[in-house]
């Protein structure tokens, strides 16, 4: 059977040839494709899960809280490499914006803050992994190609983010474990980039950009026995993520140390008095 392919050539396959000769025509040579040609993304999707954040009541000694995860993941294509070069592609992500506030009665609020972006001396701070930068992680956040290469290659790349965090339902500065928390709010906005980047020039493309932001306000009555405190106010449901028309440049520091984690400060900020600083930045 398989010599009818021959016999009865296909005039597909023929037009095909024939397509392939006519770009090296146009282009007058057949020149290495740059990477940039080279790479297709043939699909992106960003989302974060719908069930809502849940509440653990179950430590005498802080409130803890998980959130739904932001997810992104993408199908990257690249066809063969004529050059020896190495490219990284994956996912890049800062910090935008940070509300972290959890409130004490009329005593005062502890909150997390990155100064430099409260005081606006930088407009975003990496969220990379603190070991990879900038990337978000080095498993399924990354992958490398090192040309030159005959074949076409397809690979997927994700990462995922949620917050996790403790928080203290008595007054961080005091050494009493009575409960005065009365509220949490929080409101953090981040960019996510889709990257490749050459090793050896360190030449950076961006594929896409995502804007996602999670917000929470959970209402906690401190009198009442634990495990009946707290209740998950609006918003339930997290606003989807964006992915933009038209790409962002990734700002310096989205790129470098320190990233979000070592960068900020635990405050206590009393409603008559100055703020204190409790825990310092790492770096
Ligand atoms: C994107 O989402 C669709 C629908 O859930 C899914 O079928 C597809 O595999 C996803 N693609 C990637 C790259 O994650
Ligand atoms: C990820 O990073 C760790 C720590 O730098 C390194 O040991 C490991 O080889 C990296 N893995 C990949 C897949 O690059
Ligand atoms: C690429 O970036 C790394 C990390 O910031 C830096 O150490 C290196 O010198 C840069 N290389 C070039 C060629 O700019």
């Amino acid at each position: 059977m398989r010599h009818s392919v021959f016999t009865n050539r296909s005039p597909t396959l023929i037009a095909v040839l024939f397509f392939h000769a006519m770009g090296c025509i146009q282009s007058i040579s057949c020149k290495p494709k740059t990477f940039r040609e080279s790479l297709v993304v043939l699909e992106v999707n960003a989302s974060i899960d719908s069930n809502p954040t849940s509440i653990d009541e179950s430590s005498s000694v802080v409130l803890r809280y998980r959130t739904p995860h932001f997810r992104a993941s993408a199908r990257v294509q690249v066809s063969s490499l004529a050059r020896k070069e190495t490219w990284i592609v994956g996912w890049i992500q800062a910090c935008n914006h940070m509300e972290f506030f959890n409130q004490y009665g009329s005593r005062g609020m502890s909150s997390w803050e990155l100064p430099d972006l409260r005081e606006k001396k930088t407009q975003a701070i990496s969220d990379s992994d603190g070991v990879n930068y900038p990337w978000y992680g080095n498993t399924t956040e990354t992958h490398k190609i090192e040309g030159p290469t005959k074949k076409d290659s397809k690979f997927l790349v994700s990462m995922n983010d949620n917050f996790y965090p403790s928080v203290t339902w008595g007054i961080p500065v005091s050494a009493s474990n009575v409960a005065q928390l009365t509220s949490i709010r929080r409101d953090q906005s981040f960019t996510t980039w889709l990257v490749a980047m050459n090793q050896a020039t360190n030449e950076t493309i961006v594929l896409h950009t995502i804007k996602w932001r999670m917000r929470l306000h959970i209402d906690v009555d401190p009198s009442k026995p634990l495990g009946q405190r707290a209740k998950l106010l609006e918003p339930i449901a997290q606003e989807q993520p964006q992915i933009l028309s038209q790409n962002e440049p990734i700002p310096p520091h989205a790129m470098l140390k320190p990233n979000a984690n070592d960068a900020q400060v635990l405050m206590w900020r009393p409603t008559s008095g100055d703020p204190i600083v409790v825990i310092k930045p790492k770096q």
